[in-house]
C-alpha cells in the first residue's frame, strides 16, 4: 500500500482487508494486519468497541465470547483487563493466540503507510466513540493525509463524524436485506456499502449515476468467492474481502 489519497484511491476497485487477513490469523489482530498490509491490500477494515474506559479496541462482536478465551460484552472490560485476554483461533490446526489490540496500536505499527477503513457503531444507543476517535486520527495525521475513511450502520453515528470533521469520506452501510435504494441516492456519503446478495446491476448503475461507489460486503463465507464474481461484472468499486488473494486475482483478470 502507498499514501495516496482516498480520492485517488476509488479509481480502481478497492481490495479492504476485512478485519486483516483473517482467513490466515486470528481476525483483528495486529498479526492479521501485518500479513493483509504485505499482501498489498487499499485499506485495513476495523470494526471498533469502546472499553468500559472508554478506550477504542479492534473487535466485531458485541461479546468477545466468540474469538477470545473470555466472555462477556467488551464495553463490560477496562482496558487494562481487556488485555488479560487473547483471541484464539486454529489454522491448519495450529492454535495461534494474540492479545486484543487498540486502535493506537494498529495505527503505530502501519502509521501513513496504509489506509484505514474504521467502522464505528452505537454504543448503548448513543454516539460515544466519535469524538476519541476523530481526535485520534487527527493526531495522527490521518485524516489531512487522506488515510481514513469511516464507515457505519449508523447515520447519526456518521453524522457525528461529519460534524466533528466534514473532510473524512463517509461510508452509509446497509444491512443484509435492508438495502433501499431510494435512501441511498438521496445520502450526502460518497460510499454506500452493500451486502452482496443485495446488489444488482440496476443497484451499482443507479448509485453509479449519482456519483455514489459501492462497497460490498460479504456475510456467508460458502459463497462469497462466487458472490465476489457475480458482482466483478457489475462494476463495483470495493470488496470487503475475507479472501484477499483470492480477490485480488480476480480483478486482475479480465
Ligand atoms: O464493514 C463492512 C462489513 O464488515 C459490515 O458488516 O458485521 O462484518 O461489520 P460486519
Ligand atoms: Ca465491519
Amino acid at each position: 500500500a502507498n499514501s495516496t489519497d482516498v480520492e485517488d484511491l476509488v479509481g480502481a476497485p478497492m481490495v479492504i482487508a476485512h478485519r486483516g487477513a483473517n482467513d490466515r490469523y486470528n481476525e483483528s489482530t495486529i498479526t492479521a494486519y501485518k500479513i493483509a498490509a504485505r499482501d498489498g491490500v487499499d485499506a485495513l477494515e476495523i470494526d471498533l468497541r469502546m472499553t468500559a474506559d472508554g478506550r477504542l479496541i479492534a473487535m466485531h462482536d458485541e461479546t468477545i465470547d466468540r474469538t477470545t478465551d473470555g466472555n462477556g460484552k467488551a464495553e463490560a472490560y477496562t482496558l487494562e483487563e481487556i488485555k488479560e485476554f487473547e483471541t484464539v483461533e486454529v489454522f491448519n490446526n495450529q492454535t495461534t493466540v494474540e492479545v486484543i489490540p487498540t486502535l493506537e496500536e494498529i495505527i503505530d505499527t502501519f502509521r501513513d503507510t496504509e489506509h484505514y477503513y474504521i467502522e464505528t457503531r452505537l454504543v448503548d444507543g448513543q454516539p460515544v466513540m466519535e469524538d476519541y476517535l476523530v481526535r485520534l486520527l487527527d493526531d495522527y495525521e490521518l485524516i489531512s493525509q487522506g488515510l481514513v475513511i469511516i464507515q457505519s450502520f449508523s447515520k447519526q453515528s456518521l453524522e457525528k463524524v461529519y460534524n466533528l470533521e466534514p473532510s473524512i469520506p463517509l461510508t452509509l452501510l446497509y444491512r443484509k436485506g435492508k438495502f433501499n435504494l431510494e435512501d441511498a441516492k438521496s445520502v450526502p456519503y460518497p460510499f454506500i456499502g452493500i451486502e452482496s446478495t443485495d446488489v444488482s446491476l440496476e443497484v451499482v448503475n443507479e448509485l453509479h449515476e449519482v456519483g455514489k461507489k459501492v462497497h460490498v460486503y460479504f456475510t456467508n463465507n460458502d459463497t462469497q468467492k462466487a458472490e465476489q464474481k457475480r458482482v466483478k461484472a457489475f462494476q463495483v468499486d470495493g470488496y470487503f474481502t475475507d479472501y484477499i488473494e483470492y480477490t485480488k486475482e480476480l480483478l486482475e483478470t479480465e
